[in-house]
C-alpha cells in the first residue's frame, strides 16, 4: 500500500501525541515528536545557563546549535521512539514544567526552527511518517496528504497535563499549568516565524469531550478515506 504523511497540529496538550502514537502503531508508520525536539534544545539552553527566569541568550544557543544532536531510538516496552540529546536520553526531562515554561522562548527563535526543520524534513522524506508539532502542516509537509488539526479547552488541556505531571510525581499547581499552557498557546500562535496556524486543507477535531477510543475510530476513517482517494 502507498504510504502517506499525516500532519498533527494543535495547541498543547490536546491529545497529538496519543492520536500519532496509535495511528503510527496502527499503520506501521514512524512517529515523530517534534515538540520534543524543540524541548531538547530548550534543555540544552538551560543546562548550559543560556536561559533562565530572568535572561535568555539567544546568540550563545544560536552558536551552539551545532553542537546539538537529538535523535530518537524506538523503546519496546514503551512502545514509541523517546527522545535523546546528544546521546542522552531525555524523555523524562524534557516534560518538567521549567522545561514547559522556556520551550515556546526557544521554539520561536528562526535559527533554532530553520535546523530542526530540516531535521524533520529529512525524517519524513520517505513518507510512513506521523509527525505532531505546530507548524507540520504550514511549514515542515504543506504536501502532507492528511493534515489533522487537534482543539480543546485550555481547561481540559492543562487538567490533562497537571494529572500527567503528577503521575509522574511531579509536585506542580493546576494553577501554574494552566497559566503555562495559556503563556504557551499566546507565545506559540502570535511568534513572527511559523506561528500555529490551521492549514487551510487540515480537518478539525475538537476532542474537549470526545474519549479515546471514539476519537481514533474518527482518526482512522479520516485515513482509510485518504487511502481511498
Ligand atoms: O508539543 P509540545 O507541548 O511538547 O511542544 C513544546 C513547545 O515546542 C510548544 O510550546 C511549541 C513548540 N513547538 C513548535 O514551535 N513547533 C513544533 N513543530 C512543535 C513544538
Amino acid at each position: 500500500m502507498k504510504k502517506i504523511t499525516i500532519a498533527i497540529d494543535g495547541f498543547s496538550s490536546t491529545g497529538k501525541s496519543t492520536v500519532a502514537k496509535q495511528l503510527a502503531k496502527y499503520l506501521g508508520y514512524i512517529y515523530v515528536d517534534t515538540g520534543a525536539m524543540y524541548r531538547a534544545v530548550t534543555l540544552y539552553a538551560m543546562q548550559h545557563g543560556f536561559i533562565d527566569a530572568n535572561h535568555f541568550e539567544t546568540s550563545k544557543l544560536v552558536n551552539a546549535l551545532e553542537d546539538i544532536t537529538i535523535s530518537f531510538k524506538f523503546n519496546d516496552t514503551l512502545g514509541f521512539a523517546e527522545v535523546y540529546l546528544n546521546g542522552v536520553n531525555i524523555e523524562k526531562e524534557i516534560r518538567t514544567l521549567e522545561v514547559s515554561s522556556f520551550v515556546s522562548q526557544v521554539a520561536a527563535v528562526s535559527k533554532v526552527r530553520t535546523q530542526l526543520v530540516k531535521q524533520q524534513q529529512q525524517m519524513g522524506k520517505d513518507k510512513g511518517v506521523v509527525m505532531d508539532g505546530r507548524d507540520i502542516g504550514t511549514v515542515v509537509f504543506p504536501d502532507a496528504e492528511l493534515k489533522l488539526y487537534m482543539i480543546a479547552s485550555a481547561e481540559k488541556r492543562a487538567k490533562r497535563r497537571f494529572d500527567e505531571l503528577i503521575e509522574r510525581g511531579d509536585e506542580v499547581s493546576y494553577a501554574d499549568v494552566l497559566k503555562n499552557v495559556e503563556e504557551r498557546d499566546y507565545i506559540d500562535s502570535n511568534r513572527e516565524d511559523s506561528p500555529l496556524r490551521k492549514a487551510e486543507d487540515a480537518i478539525e477535531l475538537d476532542n474537549s469531550n470526545l474519549d479515546l477510543k471514539t476519537q481514533f475510530e474518527r482518526v482512522v476513517s479520516l485515513v482509510n478515506d485518504k487511502f481511498k482517494q
